[in-house]
Formats: structure tokens, sequence, C-alpha cells
């Protein structure tokens, strides 16, 4: 028994010294969370382990995102930053892959080889499971740089490693792509036209993460409302179906979906907010703008009234619902009047949290040649303003919130000892003083104090 234990400790011993280390930084949403954690996947099943910080990895990833200028800017001076410790390393006798995925790359491949050329791979959102070819080739051939941006005919998702969330809360990409061309926007350009798994497919990624530990499930895609998966039988089914066959697994405690698109908001899927009850009282529903013409120019398929009326069908299949959405400012053509529109609608929505950026000009998307485009001064005044707007709504929401008692499912340790930090039905943050036993639970916990951002409370 004792010589067992001695030979796995110098076999674990060993393949520590051998094994290379992966680091992986991810930008932008959480389809590229998810996508990291399916890279993750792929190393892993290659014999990488995860490394402690980036100097000691073997392999570095950036998962980028190409959404707002600023995002896919950030790529370039951390490459920088990778270079100089790859040279380091290098001096020690170590050799580092550096490898680019995700949004940026599809959008500018060609700029990361003139910006970055020690660069060793980059691959696109649709083509990171050709990661163990692309590997392959650079050790065969030390030196080259591979680039694979090609839309490919095959879905990535037949050719990834199963999903090894071990979390309490997992994401499943359930669609991916978009075909609502809105004019501000490149995601239709990096994540190609809409792509919807098959409804087992789905369910099976769903029962095995169950399995290991997960009690939330949130259902991700680009435009997740327009899902149309095959069921078993070949037959096309919407992201209604899918929520109602999902809550029929044993031990799925809570149910989410993101991105929503209003005109997409069907009848049958509003009522799951009635109908499931695993479904959290919370939606993500993007307006991006209250002013009919500037949602008529950014090419988005509903106007403030459509999207009012969607808003009150969901309060009556379930009053207790708190909303979210993102909004854009400045864009070309937005007027003052326009602005007062975005303002109004937020009053009567009274959104628990939002997401609000200034309008930011993408390459080849057909807003970055509109006219009348606004100045930074007025973007950085108008975003000011409803973002002042935006928090009033959401302190006052946590602060209602003192005195009640929601089930909150602890995920993390919190800075202090003693302290874990879990979500509310809402997806509010909230600490709480309780053993790291309650960690992957849901509690029942009283809440005692609000601020903007996040609560706190205690068992009860
Ligand atoms: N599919 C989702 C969101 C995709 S991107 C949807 O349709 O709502 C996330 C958010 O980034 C968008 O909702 C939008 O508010 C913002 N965004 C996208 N392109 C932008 C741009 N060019 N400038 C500023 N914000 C942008
Ligand atoms: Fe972009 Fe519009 Fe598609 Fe959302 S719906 S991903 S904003 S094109
Ligand atoms: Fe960014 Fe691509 Fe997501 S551009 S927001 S990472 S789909």
């Amino acid at each position: 028994m004792l010589n067992i234990t001695y030979t796995e400790r110098i076999v674990t011993y060993y393949e520590n010294k051998v094994s290379k280390k992966y680091y992986i930084k991810t930008f932008g949403c959480q389809m590229n969370v998810y996508d990291s954690q399916r890279i993750a996947g792929i190393l892993q099943s290659l014999g990488y382990q995860e490394a402690s910080s980036q100097p000691n990895a073997d392999i570095v990833i950036f998962n980028t995102c190409h959404i707002r200028e600023k995002a896919a800017e950030k790529v370039f001076s951390d490459l920088g930053r990778a270079l100089l410790i790859k040279n380091e390393r290098k001096e020690q006798g170590k050799d580092t892959i550096i490898g680019v995925c995700g949004c940026v790359v599809q959008a500018e491949d060609e700029q990361i080889a003139k910006r970055a050329p020690f660069v060793d791979f980059a691959t696109g959102p649709l083509t990171y499971h050709r990661l163990p070819e692309i590997l392959a080739k650079i050790a065969r051939k030390k030196g080259i740089s591979v680039i694979d941006t090609e839309f490919p005919p095959e879905s990535k998702f037949d050719f990834l490693p199963q999903n090894q969330s071990e979390s309490a809360c997992s994401y499943l990409a359930i669609q991916e792509g978009c075909n609502n061309f809105c004019t501000y926007c490149v995601v239709p350009y990096t994540r190609g036209v809409e792509y919807s798994r098959p409804i087992a497919e789905i369910l099976q990624e769903a029962e095995r993460l169950i399995d290991t530990g997960s009690l939330e499930l949130n259902l991700l895609g680009q435009n997740v409302n327009s899902y149309h998966g095959e069921d078993e039988q070949g037959k096309e089914r919407n992201l209604a179906y899918l929520l109602h066959r999902l809550s029929e697994l044993d031990g799925l405690k809570r149910l989410r979906y993101t991105t929503s698109y209003p005109a997409d908001m069907t009848d049958d899927l509003i009522a799951c907010h009635k109908d499931i009850p695993q479904l959290m009282p919370y939606l993500h529903l993007p307006i991006q703008s209250g002013s009919n013409s500037v949602l008529k120019a950014m090419n988005r398929r509903h106007t403030k009234d459509d999207y009012l009326q969607i808003i009150d069908k969901l309060y009556q299949a379930n009053p207790n619902i708190g909303m979210s959405s993102d909004f854009i400012v400045g864009f070309p053509g937005e007027t003052d009047r326009d602005f007062q529109d975005t303002l109004d609608v937020v009053n009567k929505v009274k959104y628990i949290q939002a997401f609000s950026f200034k309008y930011s000009k993408r390459p080849g998307t057909p807003a970055a040649v509109m006219p009348h485009q606004i100045e930074e001064k007025v973007k950085k005044e108008r975003l000011e303003i409803l973002q002042n707007l935006l928090f009033d709504y959401q302190d006052k929401f946590n602060r209602a919130c003192i005195g009640k008692v929601m089930p909150v499912l602890f995920e993390n340790k919190g800075r202090h000892s003693g302290q874990l930090i879990g979500r509310t039905p809402y997806m509010q943050n909230l600490h709480a003083e309780l053993p790291k036993e309650n960690l992957n639970k849901i509690i029942n916990i009283k809440i005692t104090d609000a601020t903007t951002n996040s609560l706190s409370g205690k068992a009860v």
C-alpha cells in the first residue's frame, strides 16, 4: 500500500516536472469565456496544465474581442508584453508559444501578422477546435506561424472535448453567430451566420454539467432567442421548447439565457417566464436606443413602443422580473431629442442593471461611414447622464432588497476569510459570512445591506 502511494507520488512529481503549462487571457462577452473554457479543455486533453501566471506558461493565448475599438487595441499592448516575457523565458532556455484566438483574429488577421509578427498562431472563434493540428504543425516546423480564419463547413462543437466545467454556474453555448446586421456591430462578420446546436447535443452537455455539480445553466448565443435547433426527430424547435426540455432535467435548479433580441421575444418564450420555475426572474434585453429614427438607422427590427410592449408582456408573465439592457449613445445622427427618448425608456422600464457604451466606429460596418458622426465630447456627456440615471435605478433596486430573503448560489470565496460571494436570482453579487462548506450551494439569505454594486446578508 505504502509502496503504491510512493510510486504514485513519484509519477505525479515527474508529470508535474515535464508537463507544459498554459495561460489564457479572455476579453469580451460570455461566449468568449465559454470558448476559453473549451480551449483550456483542448489543451488539458493534450497534457497541458493551467499556469499560475503568464511568465510560467509554455503557451499563452489571448482570446480577443473586437466589439469596440478599445477592446481590440488592448490586445496589441498585451501582445507587446507577451513578447518581452517570451524573450526573458528564452534566456532561461524555455520556449513560449504565443497564440491569439477570438473575434480580433477574424476581423484583423493581417494586422496581427503585421503588428505582431512574433505570434505563433492565430485562429478565429469558429476554428479553435483545430488547435491540436495547429500545435502539431508548430512543433514540427519551429518558427512558422499559422493563421486560420476560415468559416469552416464543420461545427466546432462536434470536435471539442467534453465541457469539463465543475462550477455550480456553467455557461452552455446553444447558438452562435448573428444574421441581424445591426449597422454598428462586428459580430455577424466575426462569428458568422447563425448556427443552432441540435437539442440532443445540448441536453447531453447539460446532463454532464449537472452531473459534475452545476446547479445553474446560462444558455449562450449572440442572438440566443433566434435559436432554431433540430430535435431528436429532425424537427426544428425554438428556445421556448428547449427551455421546457431543460427544465425537466433532474438536479437543475436555475436557468438563464443571454443575449436576447427584442424582435425575437415570441409569446411562447415570454410564457416560459411564467411557466418554468427554474427560469430566473431576470432578463437582459438590449434596446440600444429609445429613438425610433436611431433604431431604424441601427437596422434594429423594433421600435421603442414594440420594446415597451414586450416588457409589459414580460411583467404580466412574471411581475417580479428585473430587466437589464445594453445602450449605445452617440450613434451617428443622434440628436438631443433622440437621446431624451433613450432616457424616457430608462425611466419607464426602471432597469435593475444595464451596460452602456459610447458608439465606437468599427471598420467595415455601415455605421462607420454614416454622415453626422457625433463628437467625442457629446458622447461623453450623454454617457455620463445615462449612466447616472441607470445607477440610480440600480441603487434603488438594490436598497429595496434590504430585509428580503433570497436564494443565493455561492460560487466563490470572498476577499476576507470566512466570506463567500454568490449571486441572487437577479444576478446581484452578494457577500455573506459563511463557512466554505456552503460553496456551490443555494442558501436562503436575508439581505441586510446594499450598495449600487452589491448586497450583503445573513443565512436564515
Ligand atoms: N448580441 C447582443 C450583443 C452583442 S455586443 C445584442 O444584440 O444585443 C454587446 C453590446 O455591445 C451590444 O449590445 C451593444 O450595446 C454594444 N456594441 C456593439 N457594437 C458597438 C459599437 N460599435 N460601439 C459601441 N457599442 C457597441
Ligand atoms: Fe450585433 Fe445586432 Fe447581432 Fe447583437 S443583434 S450581435 S448587436 S448584429
Ligand atoms: Fe466581442 Fe466577439 Fe463577443 S466581438 S462581444 S468577443 S462575439
